[in-house]
């Protein structure tokens, strides 16, 4: 699934309201992970690495691969997909 918010209704904490509910559905639902995919950069970045995911891997040429359209996000284009990875309970040693 896709997470937005509208254009004019972002960098008002709606985002980061509807990404923690999420965290927290799937952790009361006895989930051991939760898994998301982003560009490489940007500041969508950010805003996962914020609420604890880390990057676990690397889909190359996801963006290529997988959307008709070129997507470009400050003005670069979008190619490759990182993983990101919330482990309930936290992060193996
Ligand atoms: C990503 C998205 C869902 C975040 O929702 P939001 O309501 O704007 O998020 P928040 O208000 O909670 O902001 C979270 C952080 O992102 C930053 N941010 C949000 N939109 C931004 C933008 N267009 N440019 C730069 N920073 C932005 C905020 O400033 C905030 O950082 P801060 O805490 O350092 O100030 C929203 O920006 C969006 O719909 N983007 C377009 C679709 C998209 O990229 N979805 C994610 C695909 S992986």
């Amino acid at each position: 699934m896709s997470i937005a918010v509208h254009p004019d209704h972002q960098e008002s904490g709606i985002g980061t309201a509807l990404l923690k509910w999420i965290i927290d559905f799937f952790e009361k639902a006895g989930a051991t992970q939760l898994e998301v995919g982003t560009g490489t950069f940007g500041y969508q970045l950010a805003f996962y690495q914020r609420q604890g995911f880390r990057v676990t891997g690397i889909d190359r040429d996801f963006f290529v691969k997988n959307y008709d359209e070129p997507i470009f996000e400050e003005g670069i284009r979008l190619v490759d997909m990182l993983r990101l990875t919330i482990r309930y309970g936290g992060d193996p040693a």
